[in-house]
């Protein structure tokens, strides 16, 4: 294990560290003395201190140590922005960003491409010269969807890896344990922060028996999800095995893992085997492959290995299904499908047939495709829905059309996309039907709620493998069954369609077409960072201040929010989105979904030194103007939602000191930590009635101390002032990054020392 192996093709200096990992892993087998999991292994191999960390499935937050960062470039613009304020010379782990989020379908690869260039030229700017000077390596427009890149290039058996992104898994087909995480999450990496996970339960999906004919890996993961649902495997790790596995290709693993995202799970993954081995080979990686044979005991669960929960599927018995509409986890084998569709009057004409992104676009799953494409065009036919195609990666679409498959997509009246994200994130000017008319259409993607596709909550959007997706597109018809029934024939004449065949692996190798990768210059000295400071979509963020070191006195209550307040509230999306990159522009979202206790509206409240009614956002910045800080004051399990890091800068960029609530979402409440807010409970959850929205409150910020509480003195308006226990939860190096401001300043003081 002492060889030095590199992690990939594209970067020096970035080792497989196995030695390091048994070493660790034999602290923690000594301490646990029990037979592991694989995604066990994987996560206390990578622990910060293999010693000292408390290990309890489901309860400990484990400090964890990954390998490796990726972003995609919706997401990275603010964690890139964080991490230069810090002002640390490079990243401390090894990090790529993805271009793949900002490109919409509109009439085909290449002038989508050109298009989005265009529009997006600031960010695309931004992100290519910030990869430059913090040495992280930068994936153009073009190149391919993030995950389809990680699993081409950057994952590796055994290996921890984080993306802000949800599919992230995806790179669990080769035996990685890839989490998706918020860009504060990544920040933390970046700046070599620990990362904190809890530790994950691990529910055991065992495999017999083997594939065949119609059915693919993707029936797996939709099996799986109509068994657990879309909550089903949240706080888990899905982990396969079993000999069922050897029946599948490493690319088809990773589309089970991809998908396992929508069940809820933090990540899904298969141990190494011989599959993995070809793939890291026809990928041009035979030394990981080698490597991770000397390693492969560890690349696997221990027999006997506990799982929380286990469930066992026969592939040989499984039949192809059909997931949705609106919702991952409604799972129907084909052979029910025709029938489910009429009972519940699910528009049967397909509108739309959509192959590619990043579950489903792999060499394997494009010839497969194509094979049936042609089958049809044999008999003179061709789809009868719209079809596209979406690349996963520039190297598949170089390879299909190099291999002949992407012109048998066009002679069956594809349209091929540019390989990015498009239709599957709602990048798609659709416009063969009007919003709000009832329509159905079928994608090999991963998820379907209302709208995400095209925008219209009318679409009836269902989830299945793309061979079904090019059946289904040639019958134009719900209720076509390829196994069982039959289509006419250019003369009428009935005839079935062949199942599918295709190589899992290019004969010829892979064609890396286009180079699209930009490495970080060995020389820095010329690269400065784009932004333009009259940009409405990005802005430079400077550090936020170092704590006074006083208490903060006579503070108005800037908002009682009451009842749910999800991070959606605190920072909404959707048209918001635009400005993710600049904090001060976004932050005119901030609160203004929050339900203000005083009136039972939303975005609207009091400024106390004016008396008017007014946004949330227009008062935070009055008061931040006249130099007032403020707090919130929330109820239950405030900050729940998906973690975003925005739900904690713009609170802490408008002026906000302190959020005093009845209970947290624990992601929320770190997230506000880092930023160098305080995050604090009413000791005595009743003590949330006793506050009026007009009153003034103290913070004794000099009693701040691990395990201790912390006084609240409130000041009503009239009436005598009286004082609150408030809990938290921090911890030692938590206190510094209040006292510093942040945890990226802190982290920045400790590089400079
Ligand atoms: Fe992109 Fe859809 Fe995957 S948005 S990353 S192709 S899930």
């Amino acid at each position: 294990l002492d060889k030095k192996v590199k992690q990939n093709n594209w970067e020096e200096g970035n080792f497989i560290n196995y030695k390091k990992m048994s070493e660790n892993l034999a602290i923690v087998r000594s301490r646990l003395n029990r037979p592991l999991a694989y995604a066990e292994k994987i996560l206390y191999s990578h622990l910060d201190d293999p010693h000292g960390q408390e290990i309890e499935r489901g309860v400990s937050y484990l400090r964890l140590r990954p390998d490796r960062v990726a972003c995609q470039d919706a997401t990275a613009q603010m964690a890139i922005l964080q991490f230069m304020s810090a002002g640390m010379p490079s990243v401390a782990n090894p990090t790529t960003v993805h271009c793949d989020h900002l490109i919409e379908a509109q009439q085909g690869g290449e002038k989508d491409l050109a298009r989005a260039v265009g529009i997006n030229k600031e960010v695309y700017d931004f992100l290519a010269s910030a990869c430059g000077m913090f040495s992280l390596g930068f994936w153009k427009p073009g190149s391919g969807i993030i995950h389809q890149i990680l699993l081409e290039n950057y994952a590796f058996p055994g290996g921890l890896l984080i993306g802000t992104d949800s599919h992230t898994p995806n790179a669990g087909g080769l035996g990685m344990a890839a989490i998706g995480v918020g860009g504060a999450d990544a920040v933390d990496v970046m700046a070599n922060l620990p990362w904190e996970l809890k530790a994950p339960k691990v529910i055991g999906v065992k495999l017999t028996g083997s594939l065949s004919g119609w059915t693919s890996p993707k029936d797996i993961i939709l099996k799986v999800a109509g068994i657990l649902t879309v909550k089903g495997g949240t706080g888990a790790i899905v982990e396969y095995f079993g000999p069922g596995v050897d029946s599948l290709s490493a690319t088809g693993m990773g589309t089970i893992c991809n998908m396992g995202a929508e069940i809820g799970a933090t990540t899904s993954l298969f141990p190494f085997n011989d599959r993995m081995y070809d793939y890291l080979k026809a990928t041009k990686r035979t030394e990981i492959g080698d490597f991770a044979r000397s390693y492969a005991k560890e690349l696997r669960q221990d027999d006997g290995a506990e799982y929380d929960q286990l469930i066992e599927i026969n592939l040989s018995e499984l039949e192809p299904h059909i997931n949705g509409p609106f919702t991952p986890d409604l799972a129907t084998p084909i052979s029910k499908f025709a029938e489910a569709a009429k009972a519940n009057n699910w528009p049967d004409e397909v509108k739309v047939g959509l192959i590619g992104s990043c579950t489903n676009s792999s060499y394997e799953d494009m010839s497969r495709a194509a094979s049936i494409a042609r089958d049809a065009l044999n008999h003179g036919i061709k789809s009868k829905a719209l079809f596209t195609v979406t690349p996963g990666s520039e190297q598949i679409r170089a390879t299909i059309a190099r291999d002949g498959q992407l012109q048998t997509f066009e002679e069956f009246g594809g349209v091929v996309l540019a390989n990015a994200c498009g239709p599957c994130i709602g990048q798609w000017d659709r416009q063969d039907v009007k919003k709000g008319e009832a329509n159905s259409i079928i994608s090999s993607y991963n998820r379907n709620f209302t709208g995400r596709n095209d925008g219209n909550p009318a679409t009836h959007s269902f989830v299945t493998s793309p061979d079904l997706v090019v059946a289904m597109s040639i019958a134009g018809s719900l209720s076509f069954n390829p196994l069982t029934d039959t289509l006419k024939d250019k003369d009428g004449k009935d005839f079935k369609l062949s199942p599918p065949t295709g190589n899992g692996l290019p004969e010829r190798g892979y064609d890396p077409g286009q180079d699209t990768y930009q490495a970080p210059p060995k020389d820095r000295a010329n690269v400065t960072v784009q932004v333009s400071p009259t940009s409405d979509r990005l802005q430079l963020l400077s550090p936020f201040n170092a704590w006074d070191g006083k208490d903060a006195t006579d503070m108005p209550i800037l908002i009682k929010a009451q009842g749910k307040t999800t991070t959606d509230h605190i920072s909404m999306a959707g048209p918001w989105l635009k400005y993710r990159g600049h904090l001060d522009n976004i932050s005119n979202n901030m609160l203004i979904g929050a339900i203000n206790a005083a009136n039972g509206e939303a975005n609207k409240i009091k400024n106390f030194t004016t008396g008017e009614w007014d946004a949330v956002p227009a008062v935070a910045r009055d008061y931040k103007a006249k130099g007032i800080r403020w707090v919130v004051i929330g109820d239950w399990n405030y900050g729940e939602g998906s973690s975003r890091e925005h739900a904690a800068l713009e609170p802490r960029h408008l002026g906000g000191l302190a959020i005093i609530t009845r209970s947290f979402a624990r992601i929320h409440e770190t997230n506000l930590k880092k930023q160098g807010m305080l995050p604090l409970t009413f000791s005595d959850p009743a003590d949330y009635d006793r506050i009026n929205p007009d009153d003034k409150v103290d913070i004794l910020c000099t009693e701040l101390a691990v395990g201790k509480p912390i006084t609240l003195r409130v000041k009503p308006a009239n009436g005598e002032a009286f004082e609150i226990p408030l809990s938290h939860t921090f911890n030692e190096a938590q206190i510094e990054w209040f006292k510093n401001g942040s945890a990226l300043n802190t982290m920045a003081k400790k590089t400079k020392n």
